[in-house]
């Protein structure tokens, strides 16, 4: 059976491509999608991957992956510094959730360098350009193949919804 795993982006990503490039490269949105379904072809995963400028829709999808139990990797966007309601969707996920940004926040503005959204997920890549969406699926497969968890058991976003 091959697991769903959704790959979720939050506002202004839909413009990558044409989107500050200097910062967020060439690659378009279109592009990245297709690349993320076909990673996850060869990884057996059945990946779906959506983007969308609206919250409430953002929130109605990590609904129904929690109701799936179904792997997150999301970029959040601009959402990761200020939404708690994005971040309390998130923490209702009953599976992983892993957190991209292209970007390596940490080297921009200030705003930029702190997530409301980590602390729910189990783990962060940032900074390393589209390959962040590759790697995250990497784990998630090695992850629902029973493979590495990492960080022990299950890393914080588990250890949260533990509590
Ligand atoms: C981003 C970083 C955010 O600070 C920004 O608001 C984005 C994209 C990234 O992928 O680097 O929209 O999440």
């Amino acid at each position: 059976m091959t697991t769903r795993v959704y790959v979720l982006n939050g506002p202004n990503l839909g413009r990558l491509g044409t989107r500050e490039p200097a910062v967020y490269g060439a690659v378009t949105f279109a592009r990245l999608a297709e690349d993320c379904v076909e990673h996850g072809q060869r990884l057996g995963l059945d990946v779906v991957v959506r983007q969308t400028d609206a919250e409430h829709e953002m929130l109605a999808w990590l609904h129904a992956a929690a109701e799936e139990q179904a792997p997150v990797v999301l970029n959040p966007g601009a959402w990761t510094h200020y939404n708690y309601a994005v971040r309390d969707a998130c923490a209702m996920l009953r599976a992983p959730l892993v957190e991209v940004h292209i970007s390596n926040v940490h080297t921009r503005e200030q705003f930029r360098h702190h997530s409301v959204i980590s602390a729910v997920a189990a783990g962060v890549i940032c900074g390393l350009g589209i390959d962040g969406y590759r790697l995250a699926l990497d784990h998630l497969a090695r992850r629902s193949a029973g493979g590495s968890g990492g960080g022990g058991a299950g890393g914080a976003g588990e250890r949260h919804r533990d509590r």
